[in-house]
């Protein structure tokens, strides 16, 4: 019912002339694809625009990994809802956890950037995840249920379907150690419930939950075969064509 959407996340990788061969070695191998599974690709800024050039008209979607709520003003490094969205952008990443952590992205601020994205007409991309100290003190729910409530504070209902969320338990972001099927299928179920209560059975039914954290080729399957998983936002394996291809051919 829900179409699978699976992102690369590039992070502070690749130079605009890499990522553009990137794209371009990825986009062939996602075209079969493209009528079952939604691909986003999130290049840093300045490589947003050369990307564009490769996968604008493709179906491929592009994505940014941050922008601030404001729509201009002084804020020296910045970048605005409307200067990604003119560089080719539909999707945006918001609350990776590494910005939470070096960034120091607060939930409200993110919450800002979410209610900003959709009124720009972005589909935010949003991150959850707990840390290991969390999950070992059994607080993921609480948590990952708070983020994710404190993300879509004043979120219209009809707004909802719109918004990607992306559960990354933060142990689990390039270390190797993916989330068991399980393990996330649990927490996903989690957060589907959540958004239940919150806007009503008919769009938490339509909003996609995407996992992240050491999503590979291998793994890829059985995680997004789960129920409550609706793709990946992917990291490291994203950097190769070969790995995202297979990774994206996974998400049915
Ligand atoms: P890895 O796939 O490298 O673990 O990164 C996941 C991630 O943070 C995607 O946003």
């Amino acid at each position: 019912m829900r179409k699978p959407i699976v992102a690369g996340n590039w992070k502070m990788h690749k130079t605009a002339e890499e990522a553009v061969d990137l794209a371009q070695a990825i986009a062939p191998l996602v075209a079969p694809s493209l009528t079952s599974c939604d691909v986003v690709l999130c290049p840093t800024y300045t490589s947003l625009g050369a990307v564009h050039g490769v996968i604008g008209g493709s179906g491929i979607g592009l994505g940014a990994q941050n922008m601030h709520w404001e729509g201009e003003g002084a804020y020296t490094g910045d970048i605005s809802p409307a200067m990604i969205l003119t560089s080719g952008c539909a999707y945006v990443i918001l609350g990776h956890s590494e910005r939470r952590q070096y960034a120091l992205e607060s939930d409200e601020m993110i919450n800002r950037k979410t209610l900003a994205a959709l009124a720009a007409g972005l589909t935010p991309i949003v991150c959850i995840g707990e840390q290991l100290e969390q999950r070992e003190a059994g607080r993921v729910e609480e948590i990952v249920i708070g983020q994710v409530r404190a993300a879509l504070e004043d979120v219209e209902v009809d707004r909802a379907p719109s918004i990607v969320l992306a559960y990354e338990p933060v142990w689990a972001i390039g270390t190797g150690k993916t989330a068991t099927a399980g393990q996330a299928e649990e927490v996903h179920a989690l957060i589907r419930s959540f958004l239940t209560e919150r806007f009503g059975r008919e769009a938490a039914d339509a909003m996609r939950i995407q996992y992240g954290g050491s999503v590979k080729a291998e793994n890829a399957e059985e995680l997004f075969s789960q129920e409550n998983i609706d793709g990946g936002l992917i990291g490291g394996a994203a950097l190769q064509a070969d790995s995202f291809a297979a990774i994206v051919k996974a998400a049915k």
